[in-house]
């Protein structure tokens, strides 16, 4: 794991997209994806910046989404494909060669998580991967005791992700399930960018970086990665 602690969010911010765009320098024809939520915020917003001013090019690329709250589509307050349809792919003047963003909501959730596996397997390896930690150390919707071989998976809400998802959306969903790309394919990226910002992330971001890999910490097990690097605020990166 390469460590980068930054002196800000918009540093932080700026860190990732730097590493991305590299990864596309290296292969333009690659296979990008952010988390949705709120570290990424800043991240997708300067990629998007930076690919409209010409200094990124994505016109051979193509984007998948991360995960997904079950039950919830891309027009849903807080959900993640409302975050990659209004604050990335609908900010990008000049597009992916393609993108997929999961359906939660799909009517056959099991075909739409068959659609996610059959896009990577597509377009895929992952180039490059960003990635935010959850509170129990998720990573997408891997939640803690997922099998680390796991390819696109739906799986039940741990109950700290019910806890923290009111951030999102308040009691208008009570979501149970994720849809999620799986440990596996993370893991097969070329470049994983774990991104992390605020104090409250720092214990757990130190038991994913400093503790034993463990699914009980799902994101632990990028310390196998060959090629990760996590990037954090100053109060994120507090215990690294
Ligand atoms: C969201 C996702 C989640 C988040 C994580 C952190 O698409 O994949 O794993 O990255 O829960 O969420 P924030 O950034 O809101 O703290």
């Amino acid at each position: 794991m390469k460590i980068i602690v930054c002196k800000d969010y918009e540093e932080m911010s700026r860190k990732a997209v730097e590493l991305v765009a590299e990864s596309l320098r290296e292969t333009p024809a690659g296979l990008v994806s952010f988390a949705g939520g709120e570290t990424p915020l800043g991240a997708v917003h300067a990629f998007a910046d930076q690919v409209n001013a010409g200094e990124i090019d994505i016109s051979r690329a193509h984007y998948v989404s991360l995960d997904e709250w079950v039950g919830l589509s891309d027009t849903d307050e807080g959900s993640c494909g409302l975050f990659n349809r209004v604050e990335l792919l609908g900010r990008l003047e000049k597009p992916f060669a393609g993108a997929h963003v999961i359906n939660g909501a799909a009517a056959n959730i099991e075909d739409e998580r068959r659609a996610l596996d059959a896009y990577i397997a597509q377009h895929g390896p992952l180039t490059a991967s960003v990635l935010g930690i959850g509170m129990n150390g998720h990573l997408g919707f891997n939640e803690d005791g997922v099998d680390f071989e796991s390819d696109a998976h739906i799986i039940p809400l741990s109950d700290v992700t019910k806890r923290v998802m009111t951030k999102y959306f308040g009691e208008k969903f009570h979501p149970e399930y994720g849809i999620s790309q799986g440990l596996r394919q993370i893991m097969a990226a070329k470049r994983v960018i774990l991104i992390a910002n605020g104090a409250h992330k720092a214990e757990i971001l130190r038991q994913a970086v400093r503790g034993e890999v463990t699914n009980r910490v799902p994101a632990s097990i990028l310390q196998q990665h060959p090629d990760c690097y996590v990037v954090a605020d100053a109060a994120a990166g507090a215990g690294l």
